[in-house]
């Protein structure tokens, strides 16, 4: 029975009465679904967020007087540490052989730059397979795990892999997945979870309606993970299954290396209970959120946050004093997991994200064109503060980030450019491996790429399936001695899950 006098003296208590503006309008279906949209519904709560973040003065305070760049010895680098790379891969293969290691994607975001109304996993950025970011990141775990199996024995080598979603996107995903029999892998082991959501305010506190019997609400943002962790009982399932070790990463990075051994490696070798993948940020604007110390705790701050003159500094060597950049991809301990998703989840502060929201006026659906509202989201790096011993590998980011966040047309982490990224490491991938491309003319083409030239863009595509590599390992038997045109896809003889497989465009073979 619903207490609608009940709900109508909370609502009032919290200045939020207007939500029930059109209830003599509403059939009783409507009626009733608002009843439990509203029902269900913290006000209080939703109006502390809202003082606490206080959003309508938002200078930015600089946080220069406290930041420190991150200890010398908490930092790994793929390039400068080169010679550990062996060991650190070794250690993380056996660590996978062992299924201590998994895979959480976070793919609960509503991807509103990429503007399609479906989830940013099922999106295919044009390459010659036309696979999905989904597809992709399947494969490379199905390709790992036989690695694992080759190198250490046995065939324990299963990596679970959680899917975080959202109300946006759980349906389709969950569809996706079983529409392309789960890219290969087992079924048990795709565990697919969601996020909650909060309710959209506008800029006084008051909570926007999406449709007069509903509320506007949006992800409670990637520190959602947490509270979701807990409630879902993923944690329950990761320690029932012995997993240790846990992969964390955003949907959109094309180039994103699925459990990569290398850095599993190297957190154990570091002891580390939160680890953390950075790039070398290149000049002082950057907009990327930097990974430092900030009063003695891990934090990422954004660059708004701190002045010109401390983004500027450099080291004798010509480096950024501050150059962290974080790329959302983190390896967290399962016990570092859980307490943070059961002592400290609470603390995890909500920040503002001010945007372009429909919502109700008058009785009709608007849809904004500026922003009109916020969304209170939590960041899954807000955690790195309750980490006992932080550790940070520095990647090439030509090899490990390139991230789809706007539509096509755009000048910067689109379509286009994810495409060029992917083209561009296996043609390096190839090269490596002694094969060679030719152009229209059959002239040689260079073994890197020109400078800010991609390769994608200047001849065409070219791509390994992560089924026949999954880092550039095993193409010397492929490509050693050949050359190669345009367009070029290595896929496996097995069965490609979605597209038959591309004919090879080989010319010769010494
Ligand atoms: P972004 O901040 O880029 O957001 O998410 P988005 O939703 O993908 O795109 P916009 O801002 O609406 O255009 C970074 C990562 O965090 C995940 C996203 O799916 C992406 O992998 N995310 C974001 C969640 O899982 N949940 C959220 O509530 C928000």
């Amino acid at each position: 029975m619903a207490d609608w006098d009940g709900l109508r003296s909370r609502l009032e208590q919290c200045d939020q009465s207007h939500l029930l503006q059109y209830l003599d309008k509403l059939t009783p279906e409507q009626a009733d679904k608002l009843y439990l949209d509203l029902n269900g519904i913290d006000f209080e709560k939703a109006n502390q967020y809202f003082q606490k973040c206080n959003v309508n003065n938002q200078t930015c305070e600089k946080k220069d007087s406290c930041l420190e760049p991150l200890e010398k010895d908490s930092i790994g680098s793929t390039t400068r540490d080169a010679a550990k790379l062996v060991d650190w891969e070794r250690i993380g293969m056996t660590q996978i052989s062992e299924g201590k290691v998994a895979c959480l994607l976070l793919a609960g975001g509503q991807g509103t730059r990429l503007g399609v109304n479906y989830p940013k996993g099922m999106y295919n950025v044009g390459l010659l397979s036309h696979k999905s970011l989904y597809q992709l990141q399947a494969e490379r775990i199905v390709k790992l795990q036989q690695l694992a199996c080759k190198q250490c024995g046995g065939d324990k080598a299963v990596i679970p892999w959680y899917i975080m979603t959202s109300e946006h996107t759980k349906e389709q995903t969950v569809q996706f997945f079983s529409d392309h029999a789960y890219f290969g892998l087992h079924k048990d082991n795709i565990m697919i979870f969601e996020q909650n959501t909060l309710p959209c305010l506008d800029f006084n506190g008051k909570i926007l309606l999406d449709q007069s019997y509903r509320v506007a609400r949006s992800p409670d943002g990637n520190g959602g993970v947490y509270a979701a962790l807990h409630q879902s009982g993923i944690l329950d399932d990761m320690k029932r299954r012995g997993v240790t070790l846990v992969h964390v990463y955003g949907v959109d990075n094309i180039l994103v290396k699925m459990a990569d051994p290398v850095f599993t490696g190297f957190c154990v070798e570091k002891g580390a209970d939160c680890c953390a993948k950075v790039v070398k940020k290149t000049y002082p604007t950057e907009p990327v959120g930097l990974l430092c110390k900030c009063e003695g705790k891990y934090q990422v701050v954004e660059y708004s946050e701190i002045s010109m003159e401390t983004a500027s500094k450099r080291t004798p060597d010509g480096n950024l004093v501050f150059n962290a950049g974080n790329i959302c991809i983190h390896l967290f301990a399962v016990d570092f997991l859980q307490s943070v998703c059961c002592s400290h989840e609470h603390e995890l502060i909500h920040h503002v994200a001010k945007k372009k929201i429909p919502y109700m006026v008058d009785g009709t659906r608007v849809v904004p064109q500026s922003a009109n509202g916020i969304k209170l989201e939590k960041f899954v790096f807000d955690a790195f503060q309750f980490s006992k011993s932080f550790a940070a590998l520095e990647v090439l980011r030509e090899d490990e980030f390139s991230p789809l966040k706007n539509g096509p047309g755009a000048d910067r982490d689109c379509p286009h450019t994810s495409r060029a990224a992917l083209c561009d490491l296996h043609y390096r991938q190839i090269m490596k491996a002694g094969g060679r491309f030719l152009d229209d003319e059959d002239t040689e083409l260079p073994l890197i790429p020109r400078r800010r030239q991609s390769v994608a863009t200047s001849q065409g595509l070219c791509e390994v399936s992560p089924l026949v590599s999954y880092c550039g390992e095993g193409l010397e038997e492929l490509c050693a001695g050949k050359r190669f045109k345009f367009p070029l896809h290595l896929s496996t003889d097995e069965k490609e899950t979605q597209q038959p497989p591309m004919k090879k465009h080989c010319l010769d073979t010494n």
